[in-house]
Formats: structure tokens, sequence, C-alpha cells
């Protein structure tokens, strides 16, 4: 087929799916096709008491998956699960106002999920009693899996799993935590520090003996960042590993990249971050995979404004009413919803520089409906990339897997009610 026949097609299939879509309960989906035939069944993911009707998740994002984000991502994507970005216990115990601004949930949102940051056992344990005293919850997630340095410096995300005995007791405390209630609580890990210092495997089997429901693995060291592609192989390896669920994590893009995953490691479910800024409808694609179908959304331009313009009111009340703030909470959104859209550099950085609902919505009031996509920049890889060059840790931290009594007083010495992180 010739390229211009090729375009006319899809144009016409964005056309058909799009006539009857709307920014509501879901999307008509548009199907090009069938996916190979399959050799495995997906099936609805179980962590511990909580069943998810399509073992996808969408993965915790700082700064991007707060309430009205995941609204979105629950309307496109139905029965997935949609998890709030990190809470720090410390911020939790400090009475931090940010933080229980994070502890809030949408009337809409079917289960509530969320992921809880901490190295001192003690802490976490306190920040769990405080999620279940102030909101219903139905999953906490605990990060292991944060490369930032500011986190690992302390001992903290992605550093922490290197201590064998420390990580075995913040999951043995959360887990005391949550006794008696109807938690579902999983531990988000990476492959380890760097290539020489691996802890995957053994991070999964300590979570599993405190009595975590499941593990999910961004397949990534920390030296990696967000760098070249996730090694999916550990992914399998793990999930023969262990017998509780094992959720993969890292570069899915579409829904073919979501059934690759599942068949490739036979994980339990999938886990999205990038893929899913600013294409909340990647859940509605996955979903279609799940069922065999191949479908890829590519909206013309008007789908994304109404997109745009759903999620800022939300985001408006997010943020109680206050205009500049949903604004500035909104900017990297509205650089991943346009990304490959021609709409010019001036009406980008207007759009980018509104601080007020009346002005967003008139300046994208002026962009043309109709407007298709450059479908590559649309569905490529996104948001973060890139390697972290040196992995910042505790001095000595790698010597020992056991926490020295030095590593500790530095570590938990700490003001618990300093709630920077
Ligand atoms: C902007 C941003 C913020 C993130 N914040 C968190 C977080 O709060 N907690 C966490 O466990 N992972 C966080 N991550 C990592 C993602 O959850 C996910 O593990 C990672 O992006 C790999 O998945 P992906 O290839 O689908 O993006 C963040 C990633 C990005 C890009």
């Amino acid at each position: 087929m010739i390229q211009s026949e090729k375009s006319e097609l899809r144009k016409e299939r964005n056309r058909q799916t799009l006539l009857k879509a709307k920014i509501a309960s879901s999307w008509a989906p548009k199907n090009s096709g069938a996916l190979p035939e399959r050799d495995f069944s997906i099936k609805p993911l179980r962590l511990g008491p909580l069943e998810i009707g399509t073992p996808m998740l969408l993965s915790p994002m700082a700064g991007v998956t707060n309430w009205p984000f995941r609204v979105l991502c629950q309307r496109f994507g139905g029965g997935g699960m949609y998890v709030a970005e990190m809470i720090t216990s410390r911020a939790l115990i400090a009475g931090n106002e940010k933080a229980f601004q994070l502890l809030s949930f949408s009337p809409e949102e079917k289960i509530h999920s969320l992921q809880l940051y901490g190295v001192n056992p003690k802490a976490v344990y306190m920040a769990a009693r405080i999620v279940l005293d102030r909101v219903k919850v139905d999953h906490i997630g605990l990060n292991f899996g944060c490369p930032v340095p500011k986190i690992t410096r302390r001992g903290g995300g992605s550093a922490l799993p290197w201590k064998y005995d420390l990580f075995a007791k913040v999951i043995g405390a959360a887990k005391k935590a949550l006794d008696g209630a109807s938690v579902a609580l999983t531990a988000k890990i990476r492959t380890g520090i760097d290539e020489d210092h691996k802890t995957y495997l053994e991070a999964g089997r300590i979570a599993q003996e405190e009595g975590a429901d499941g593990v999910i693995l961004h397949a990534r060291t920390c030296a990696q960042y967000y760098g070249g592609h996730s090694h999916w192989a550990a992914i399998g390896e793990l999930k023969r590993e262990l017998s509780i669920p094992v959720i993969g994590n890292g570069d899915i893009f579409s829904g073919r990249d979501a059934v690759d995953m599942m068949r490739e490691t036979g994980c339990d479910a999938v886990a999205i971050g990038r893929g899913s800024q600013g294409r909340p409808w990647l859940f509605s694609d996955i979903s279609a995979a799940f069922r065999g179908e191949d479908q890829v959304t590519v909206p013309p331009l008007g789908e994304v404004v109404s997109c745009i313009k759903e999620h800022f009111s939300m985001m408006l009340e997010f943020m109680d009413g206050d205009q500049e703030r949903a604004a500035r909470a909104m900017r990297s959104h509205f650089g991943w919803y346009l990304r490959g859209y021609p709409i010019g550099g001036e009406a980008r950085s207007a759009i980018m520089q509104s601080d007020s609902q009346e002005e967003l919505f008139s300046l994208l009031d002026g962009l043309d409906p109709a407007l298709e996509p450059d479908e590559d920049a649309v569905t490529s890889t996104r948001g973060r990339s890139g390697f972290q060059k040196k992995v910042h840790l505790p001095y000595g931290w790698l010597d020992s897997h056991s926490l020295t009594e030095n590593e500790e007083d530095t570590l938990f010495g700490l003001d618990v009610l300093d709630a920077s992180y």
C-alpha cells in the first residue's frame, strides 16, 4: 500500500472512532485489526484481598498521577488500577498539607491506590496507620525504585533494597500496620543499583516472605535512570522465582507493547508510566489489546483539546479553585498532550504561559480541531529519558547487605518530622 493510501486509511479509521468519541466514560475503540494469536491468557490480577479486572496499572508518577489524571485514565481504561504519586512517610507524620492533598481520591475512582515512600520502618508504620485513619484505601505500594540522588543519597528509593535487612523491616512494618485491614500491599523495585549490584531476585524473595501481595519491577537499574530500554528478561526471571504476582514495568507505549511484555515475561500485569503522559487513552488501547484487538488511538486535535479542558477542570477542583496553581500543575501535561500537533510555536508558548481557565480555554478554542498529528511523535517513546551518570549512595553503602549501626544512626537519627523528603 502506498504511503498516501495508508495515511487516508488511518484518517478514516480515526474519523470513524472519534465521531463517536466523547470524553466521558469511554471512547469508541478504533480497531486496525487483530493482534497475532496468543498462547497465553489475560486474567484479572489478584493482589491479596484485591481483584483488578484488567491487569494493568497506571504507574505512580510524582506531579502527574494525582486524581484528575487518574480519573481520565480510568475513564479510558476501565478496570485497571491507577496509582497515586508517591507520598513520603515523613510528610504525612509531619501533617504536611500537600501530602494530605495527595491522599485525596475522586468519588469516581473504583480502586483507591497510593504509594508510600520511607526509609525508617517506624515512620512507614506510622504513615500507613495515618493513611488507614484518613482514607478508604484498597492498595498501598511501597516505593523502592526512585533513582533521584536526593533520595538514594539517604539510602532510600532504589538504594534501599541493597540493605536486605532494612528492606525486610520496611515491608514488615507496613504489613504490620495493615494487619486486619483489607488492603493490598506491594513493593516497587528496580533491578538493582547498577550492572554489578543487582538486587531484584533477592528483594523479590524478601518482599514475598514479608507478606507483600505483589512486586512491581521496573526493569532498569538505578544507574540506568530512564535510559535505554528496560531489561524485560529480568521480569520473566522474577516471575519464575516468586509465587506472588509480578507486575512488569518499563517502556510500554502501546497496547501491543503491553501484550508483548505479558507474552515475553509471563508477568501477571503491566504498569505504565511515561507512555500515558498526555495519552490517557493508552489504557483503552491496552484493554483492547488484551481482548486481542490492535487499537492505536491517534486523536485529532479537537479531541485532545476536550481532554485537556476536562483535565484542567478537574485539576482546578483538586487545587481548590486556585487557577494559577492548576495552570502550573498542568504545564507539563500541556506539552505532552500537544506533542506532535503542528499548532505553531506561538500558540504553544501562549498555552504554556496561560494562568487561568478562561485564558486557556480561549486559546484552545482558537486551535483547528481537525488538525492531525505526526503519528510517530504521538505514539513513540515520551517523557523522561537519559542515564544517571553516578549513583549517589550513603558512604560505604555497598560494603555490606546489612545496615551497620552507624548507618542506622545517620538514616534514622534524622528528625522524623522533617517533611522535606
Ligand atoms: C515524571 C515521573 C515521575 C515518577 N514518579 C514516581 C513515583 O512517585 N513513584 C514511583 O515508584 N515511580 C515513579 N516514577 C517511575 C514510573 O512509575 C515508572 O516506574 C517508570 O517511568 C518506568 O515506566 P515507563 O517506562 O512506563 O515510564 C516516575 C516516573 C516519571 C517519568
